[in-house]
């Protein structure tokens, strides 16, 4: 990010245990409990791709993972990613690149592996084969000190906002600052009170989560995410549970902080008018494969049946509800 990078990136209340415990720890992948062990990235492990499975599957868009120059910086890829949770293949040979200092959407049906794909970039999963790469670094090869501080320059904000209930929303946003920095009080202070004054919540600095509004505690977890100045943000459905105006003025909310700060969002949604609202690049995963990836506009036009049917929210299409 333009600005002060290398603070900190955070977490919500499931994750956060596990990575200050790993944190204090400082061991190996194994150590974090959510992780499901190191990986050889070498190693493939049985993809599954029976055609008609796949069939509308054309790929990730101007990205060439095998190589062919494109002038496009990509802050993040995943490369022939395979990852099974409970012997079911979630992740199904994923190759996905996220452009640098662009808005990126990810979009998918529901349980089609959007989180457990942001579990792997932020290192609490990890691919049974293929790799991961986050701003330069291979993920599943970082020792856990490398893979704590590449999380210090990334913010997330999780489903619910992950506040902790039992801290103001200014010692919440304080938190990572307090947690990872040196910072003093007085500049934590400051710090904090200007990302709460950027999401409208100045005045709510001394309340507790549980007096906050759905859509004021979103914006507390954008505040949280954003207060380390990170390189990569990554909103995981920053719109869930959020009336339709709401959610618009969300996305304008991170559509301006990005103007302003610039670097690597993800937001990952299943709302189409916030993709339409704030995504400059768009990638469509289904079944733990990116059906098509590309800038906006291109996505929108796309004759790919599939991409249609979900872009325009329509029951006519390949995609059914089993
Ligand atoms: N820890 C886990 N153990 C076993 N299965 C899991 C685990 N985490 C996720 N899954 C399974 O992986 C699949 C993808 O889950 P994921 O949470 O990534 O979906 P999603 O695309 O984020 O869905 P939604 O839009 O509803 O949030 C689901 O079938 C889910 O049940
Ligand atoms: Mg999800």
């Amino acid at each position: 990010m333009r600005g002060g990078a290398g603070v900190v990136g955070l977490i919500g209340s499931s994750t956060i245990t596990s990575i200050c415990a790993v944190e204090s720890v400082g061991g190996t992948h194994e150590e974090d409990g959510e992780s499901e062990g190191v990986v050889d990235p070498g190693v493939v492990v049985g993809v599954e791709d029976d055609g008609e499975e796949f069939q509308y599957h054309s790929g990730a868009g101007d990205l060439d993972l095998a190589g062919e120059a494109t002038d496009r910086k990509w802050s993040i890829r995943c490369v022939d990613v395979v990852k099974r949770l409970a012997g079911i293949p979630v992740l199904n040979g994923l190759n996905v690149a996220i452009p640098d200092d662009m808005v990126t959407v990810v979009l998918g049906p529901s349980g089609t592996g959007k989180s457990v794909l942001i579990k792997h970039l932020i290192g609490l999963m990890f691919p049974d084969s293929g790799d991961v790469q986050v701003l330069g670094n291979s993920v599943p090869k970082l020792t856990m000190p490398k893979l704590l501080e590449l999380r210090r320059r990334i913010g997330v904000l999780f489903q619910d906002g992950a506040l902790f209930g039992s801290m103001s929303v200014f010692d919440n946003v304080a938190f990572p600052l307090r947690q990872h920095t040196g910072m003093s009080e007085s500049q934590i202070g400051e710090r904090v009170r200007q990302r709460l004054a950027d999401v409208g919540l100045a005045e709510a600095m001394d309340d507790s989560p549980s007096q906050l509004s759905g859509g004021m505690r979103k914006r507390a977890g954008f505040a949280r995410a954003l207060v380390t100045e990170p390189d990569v943000v990554i909103f995981d459905e920053p719109d869930s549970g959020l009336d339709p105006v709401r959610t618009a003025l969300l996305c304008e909310l991170i559509k301006e902080m990005h103007e302003v700060n610039g670097g690597t969002y993800i937001v990952v949604t299943h709302n189409i008018a916030s993709a339409r609202q704030i995504g400059e690049y768009i990638a469509l995963l289904w079944r733990g494969r990116i059906v098509e990836a590309g800038d906006a506009e291109r996505m929108f036009s796309s004759e790919n049946p599939f991409v249609r049917q979900f872009l325009s929210g329509s029951a006519a299409g390949p995609l059914g509800m089993d």
